[in-house]
């Protein structure tokens, strides 16, 4: 049951979803805790518990590298399991119907994709966690092929793997603190953020730049901002609406709503 100042919200956001012209979703990890993947700086957030690795420790600590592995294997179960829900659905569901032109997005989990926004319309700004690769050449490995050298060699003395082609470092393809943003993507997503009449950013705190910075873009043409999260963010007094709450519950009243159709 949505309490009835959201619902005319979710009314108001929906008719502007109808009538827009150039729709562009922008999403953070708050869009997929709803399937199982823990965000990062909400009450249960993965930096609530944890420092995060940046890049420079990876390369130069052993230990620290060890470490941030030892996290990633831990969770690559997880984040391979997880699913698309109802927020994933509904965003796809616009997509489909011809309302979502682009989504942008801070997450590594690939369930925009899963849930049917085909791969060239998502832009994934901080890399993606369904392979690895080598950070000097770039050279891709799966994870089905990295996993047996840790299960042979869990004695920490034992340094991570290198890449077979030039002996870089291997990493999961995500993008850490302090390494460099994929430069393409980047751009694209500025350029898609400034074309948008309207902007739906979902589960994402708005605070790490330069993604946080996507917004303003929009905000700087013209376009219109909605923001739904379920706590407040960097942005709440720049938005237009402001849709406090779940992000699968609010997506889809909006996707039934455009679509005249039920998901
Ligand atoms: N519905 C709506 N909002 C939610 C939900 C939900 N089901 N679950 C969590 N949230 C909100 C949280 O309250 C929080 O404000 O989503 C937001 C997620 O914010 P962060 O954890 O900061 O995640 P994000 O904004 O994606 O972080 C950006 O920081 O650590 C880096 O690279 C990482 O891409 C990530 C970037």
């Amino acid at each position: 049951m949505v309490a009835p100042k959201l619902q005319e919200q979710i009314e108001e956001l929906a008719a502007l979803v109808r009538s827009s012209c150039y729709l562009v979703a922008f999403s953070g990890a708050g869009i997929s805790t709803e399937s199982g993947i823990p965000d990062f700086r909400g009450p249960q957030g993965v930096w609530t518990r944890m420092r995060p690795i940046e890049l420079q420790e990876f390369l130069q600590d052993p230990a620290a590298r060890r470490e941030y592995w030892r996290r990633k294997i831990e969770s690559w179960p997880q984040m391979r399991d997880a699913q698309p829900n109802a927020g994933h659905r509904a965003l796809a569901r616009l997509f489909e119907a011809g309302y979502l032109k682009t989504m942008i997005t801070q997450n590594i989990d690939g369930l925009h994709q899963k849930a049917g926004i085909c791969e060239e319309k998502v832009i994934e700004l901080h890399g993606s966690n369904a392979y690895i690769a080598c950070l000097q050449c770039g050279r891709r490995v799966e994870w089905e092929t990295i996993l047996p050298f840790f299960r042979e060699h869990p004695e920490p003395s034992v340094d991570c793997p290198r890449c077979a082609e030039c002996g870089g470092w291997l990493k999961p393809a995500t993008i850490s603190f302090g390494q460099a943003m994929p430069e393409e993507q980047t751009r694209a997503a500025f350029i898609e953020a400034g074309k948008a009449d309207l902007l739906l950013t979902v589960g994402t705190s708005l605070q790490v730049h330069p993604a946080a910075g996507i917004p303003g873009e929009t905000l700087g043409h013209g376009g219109k901002l909605a923001i739904i999260n379920n706590q407040q963010t960097g942005l709440d007094g720049q938005a237009h609406f402001l849709l406090r709450g779940s992000a699968g519950v609010i997506l889809t009243e909006i996707a039934e709503r455009v679509t005249g159709s039920s998901l």
